[in-house]
C-alpha cells in the first residue's frame, strides 16, 4: 500500500448551488480518504477540495446579484462548506482560488513558463463560449453553437498569451503509454490516447484581456490580461501543498498527487493540459486521474434550464445522509453513468439497508438479549457445519476483498467493495433462517445457540468496521450497540420506507 495518499476533488465553481454531481465526487473522495487513514496513518492522508472562484461565469453571476466578484464568492463558498459538513466530508484542506497562497503560486508559474518561452504572445481570432470558457476554431463549430453545451458562441479577435501544449504532445503520449494507471478507467485512457494520436494539439490560450474579463489573476508580465480560469484552477493541486523556491523548483511533501478524482466532463483539462503544464514546470505528473461517470435524471443531463437539478441537501434530509452516501457509491460502478431517482434510492434502502443490514443487526441483538441477557456468549466451538465455516472464512477474507476494491494500487471500485460486504451480510441472514435458533432455545441447546449468536456478532463487527468509510455514522451506531462483552439493542437503524403510505 502507498506510504502517503494525496487525493483531490475538482474545485467547484461557486456560481451555482452544489448539486448531486458535485457531492458524488466529494463523497467518493471522502470514502477513500477514510478508508486509507487507519491503514497508512491519519497523518499520511491528505484530502484536498475547494472552490474555483475566478472567470467570466462568476463575474457575470456576481453582477447579476449586484455584488463584487469577491464578495459574491465569499457568500457562495459557504454553500459548499456547509454541504460538506452536512455530508460528513472529512477534508484536510479546502482551497479557494482567490487565496494568496494560490494566486502567488499561479503568478510564479506564469513567470517561470513565460521566461522559459513556453508562454508567448499572439493574436487570437475565433469563437468563444462564455459558459464553458472555451475557444473553438471554425472547423469545430457549426451554426455558431458551442460543440459542448450547444449554447450560442461569441466571435472574438484579440491579442493573447498562449501556452505551448504542442511542444509536449509526444512526451505526453509516451507518458500515457508507459503508465497504464495514469488515466482510469480504461475507456477514458483509450479516449485520451487516441485523441492525442489522431490530432495535433493547438496551443492553449491562457489569458483574457481585461476589457472583456476583469475577474482573474493578472498576468505578471502583462497587466492588461488576466489568467484563463482553467490554467489558474488546475494549479491549485500544487499551490495547496507546496511552494516554489527562487530557482523555480517546486517542493512539497505531498506531491505527486496519488489520485485526482474528476468527472468525465473535465478529462481533457486534467489529462492533457495539466500534465503538460507540469512537464513544462519540471514537476512530476500525478499518479492517477480517475474520471467517473455522470448522474443523469431520467436519462438526461441535469441543468438549470430544464429545472431538473437535484439538491443533495434535500435528498439527504429526506432519506438521511448515510443512505445518500450509500446509494451513490453502491448503485453504479464508479466510472459508469447512472440514473438518479428517488424510487431507486427507496429500493436500495428497503432491500439493502432495512432488509439485509438492519435485520441482521436487529435480529442478532434481539436474540442476544432474549437468550443471554445482553451478554456476548463465550465461544464453545460447537459449530462445525459447512455453513458456519463458510461464514468464518468470509469474515476473515472480507478485509482483503475490500482492499482489492479500494486499497490496491489505483483501484477505485466502491460498489465492488460494498458487494463483498453485502455477500457476508446475506449469508449471515441465510444462516439465521436455516438454523432456526428458536428451536435451539426450545431444545435447550444453549452452547450451540451461544456459538451461533457469537458468530453473528462477529459478522456484524467485521461488517461495521468495513462500512466505516462509506457510512461513518452507521458504523458508529452499530459499534455503540456492541460494546465489550455486552450488547444493547437500539432502535432499528433503517426502518422500512412504506412507499404506499409515504408522501414521496
Ligand atoms: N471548476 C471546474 C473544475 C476545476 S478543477 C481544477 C468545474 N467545476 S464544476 O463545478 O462544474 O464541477 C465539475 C465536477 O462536478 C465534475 O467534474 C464532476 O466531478 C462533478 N459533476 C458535475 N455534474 C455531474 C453529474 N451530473 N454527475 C456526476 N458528477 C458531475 O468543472
Amino acid at each position: 500500500m502507498a506510504k502517503k495518499f494525496y487525493l483531490t476533488t475538482p474545485l467547484y465553481y461557486v456560481n451555482a448551488s452544489p448539486h448531486i454531481g458535485h457531492s458524488y465526487t466529494t463523497i467518493a473522495a471522502d470514502c477513500l480518504a477514510r478508508y486509507m487513514r487507519p491503514r497508512i496513518g491519519k497523518e499520511n492522508v491528505w484530502l484536498l477540495t475547494g472552490t474555483d472562484e475566478h472567470g467570466q461565469k462568476i463575474q457575470r453571476a456576481a453582477e447579476k446579484e449586484g455584488l463584487g466578484a469577491q464578495e459574491f464568492a465569499d457568500k457562495t463558498v459557504v454553500r459548499f462548506k456547509s454541504l460538506w459538513q452536512e455530508l460528513d466530508i472529512s477534508y484536510d484542506d479546502f482551497i479557494r482560488t482567490t487565496e494568496p497562497r494560490h494566486t502567488n503560486t499561479v503568478e510564479k508559474v506564469l513567470d517561470i513558463l513565460h521566461e522559459k518561452g513556453d508562454i508567448y504572445e499572439a493574436k487570437y481570432q475565433g469563437w468563444y463560449c462564455v459558459p464553458c470558457e472555451t475557444f473553438w476554431t471554425d472547423s469545430q463549430v457549426s451554426e455558431k453553437k458551442c460543440p459542448d453545451c450547444l449554447r450560442p458562441l461569441e466571435k472574438i479577435s484579440e491579442a493573447n498569451y498562449f501556452f505551448k501544449l504542442s511542444k509536449y504532445q509526444d512526451r505526453l503520449i509516451r507518458h500515457i503509454k508507459a503508465n497504464p494507471d495514469f488515466i482510469k478507467p480504461v475507456i477514458r485512457y483509450n479516449e485520451v490516447l487516441s485523441f492525442l494520436e489522431l490530432n495535433k494539439l493547438t496551443d492553449l490560450c491562457i489569458s483574457r484581456p481585461k476589457e472583456r474579463l476583469e475577474w482573474g489573476i493578472e498576468l505578471p508580465f502583462s497587466p492588461g490580461h488576466v489568467t484563463y480560469v482553467w490554467f489558474d484552477a488546475l494549479i491549485n493541486y500544487i499551490s495547496a501543498v507546496g511552494e516554489f523556491d527562487n530557482q523555480g523548483n517546486y517542493h512539497s511533501k505531498w506531491w505527486p498527487a496519488d489520485l485526482h478524482l474528476i468527472g468525465k466532463d473535465i478529462l481533457r483539462q486534467h489529462a492533457i493540459y495539466w500534465p503538460i503544464m507540469l512537464f513544462a514546470l519540471d514537476i512530476e505528473p500525478p499518479k492517477t486521474i480517475f474520471a467517473h461517470g455522470w448522474w443523469l435524471i431520467n436519462e438526461s443531463k441535469m441543468s438549470k434550464s430544464t429545472g431538473n437539478v437535484v439538491s443533495p441537501l434535500e435528498i439527504s434530509k429526506k432519506f438521511g445522509v448515510e443512505t445518500y452516501r450509500y446509494f451513490l457509491l453502491r448503485d453504479v460502478a464508479f466510472g459508469q453513468d447512472g440514473n438518479f431517482s428517488e424510487e431507486a434510492i427507496i429500493k436500495r434502502f428497503n432491500s439493502d439497508l432495512a432488509n439485509d443490514l438492519g435485520n441482521l443487526i436487529y435480529r442478532t441483538l434481539t436474540m442476544a438479549e432474549k437468550y443471554f441477557q445482553g451478554n456476548i456468549p463465550a465461544a464453545k466451538q460447537t459449530l462445525e457445519t459447512p455453513q458456519a465455516k463458510n461464514i468464518e472464512e468470509k469474515i476473515k477474507s472480507l478485509d482483503a476483498r475490500v482492499f482489492d476494491a479500494l486499497g490496491a494500487e489505483s483501484a477505485v471500485n466502491f460498489s465492488q467493495a460494498l458487494e463483498a460486504i453485502w455477500e457476508l451480510i446475506n449469508i449471515a441472514n441465510k444462516f439465521i433462517e436455516d438454523t432456526k435458533p428458536w428451536n435451539l432455545a426450545k431444545e435447550k441447546k444453549t452452547e450451540e445457540l451461544g456459538d451461533f449468536i457469537l458468530l453473528l456478532i462477529n459478522t456484524i463487527k467485521e461488517v461495521s468496521g468495513q462500512l466505516l468509510p462509506f457510512m461513518p455514522k452507521t458504523a458508529e451506531a452499530i459499534k455503540a450497540q456492541i460494546r465489550g462483552d455486552k450488547v444493547k439493542k437500539g432502535k432499528p437503524l433503517f426502518p422500512r420506507i412504506d412507499i404506499q403510505n409515504s408522501n414521496l
